[in-house]
């Protein structure tokens, strides 16, 4: 696994630890070191996991060429962080984000993500990821598509409608006037409480939009999809969302 300084083997209670320290993030609050997964570490994975060292999170980051080829952003995003396998992101993360183009879910590790909340920061572009019959006829969700590759993990949606540079520019303090905000959906409570609190942590307020079939509401093509909405007006343009079939 490539880490910023090798050699340096995690001590339990440092800042490396993954879970046991104590640390204070942007916003002044103290934060549990919990250690975030990243399978895919390009524009959302990447940004994503900028974040969470900021606000006081470990980042474990993955992708598909490698973790010599992280070793840069390792770099850039400080002691917090270390790249690894797919799998060592998948079983070192207290929750596993999954920021990888629609058509490689398939790759996702499944045994090392049981019973883990993991976040599905995923999209469908046929132009990209190819044709899906059953996204295509609306039967399904990419969220549900991605539980159903890991049947034994908690799936939830989140930061799928946000451009990724937005993520680091658009956060505020918790209370303030006007701030963006961002969804959850899932089947599990638990874990969609578990995500909501990572999203205020980052700065955005979260909205329950219900259970994981209900994600297409906020995937592309819907009123809500990649603009800048509070609470109240993204809870709006949820309701307002439309199948393509029904319009
Ligand atoms: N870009 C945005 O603003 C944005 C915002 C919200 C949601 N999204 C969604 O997030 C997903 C990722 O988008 P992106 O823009 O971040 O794409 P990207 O910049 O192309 O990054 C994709 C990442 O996934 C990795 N990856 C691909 N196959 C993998 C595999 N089998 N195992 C592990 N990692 C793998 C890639 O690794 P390699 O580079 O090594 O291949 C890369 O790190 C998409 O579904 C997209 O729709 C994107």
């Amino acid at each position: 696994m490539a880490t910023r300084n090798p050699g340096t083997e995690p001590v339990a209670g440092s800042r490396h630890s993954g879970r046991s320290g104590i640390s204070g993030d942007r916003f002044g609050v103290a934060s549990l070191m919990t250690t975030l997964g990243f399978i895919g570490a390009g524009h959302i994975g990447g940004q994503l996991a900028r974040l969470a060292v900021e606000h006081g999170y470990n980042v474990v980051i993955s992708n598909s060429r490698g973790p010599e080829t992280l070793i840069d952003l390792v770099d850039e995003l400080g002691d917090h962080a270390r790249a690894g396998t797919a799998d060592e992101a998948a079983r070192d993360g207290d929750v596993v984000v999954v920021a990888v183009p629609l058509r490689a879910i398939g790759a996702v590790p499944v045994e090392p993500l049981a019973g883990k909340t993991v976040v599905d920061a995923n999209n469908y572009y046929w132009q990209r990821d190819g044709r899906i019959a059953e996204l295509d006829n609306e039967s399904t969700t990419t969220s549900e598509l991605l539980e159903a590759h890991l049947p034994k993990s908690h799936v939830v949606k989140a930061f799928n409608h946000i451009i990724a540079a937005e993520l680091t520019t658009d956060g505020r303090p918790p209370g303030t006037s006007g701030r963006r905000a961002l969804v959850v959906a899932g089947d599990d409570a638990e874990a969609k409480a578990r995500v909501a609190k990572v999203i205020d942590r980052f700065g955005f307020d979260p909205v329950d939009i219900g259970p994981l079939a209900e994600g297409w509401r906020i995937q592309r093509d819907t009123p809500g999809y990649v603009q800048r909405r509070t609470a109240d007006e993204l809870r709006a343009d949820v309701a307002a969302a439309r199948r393509y079939r029904d319009r």
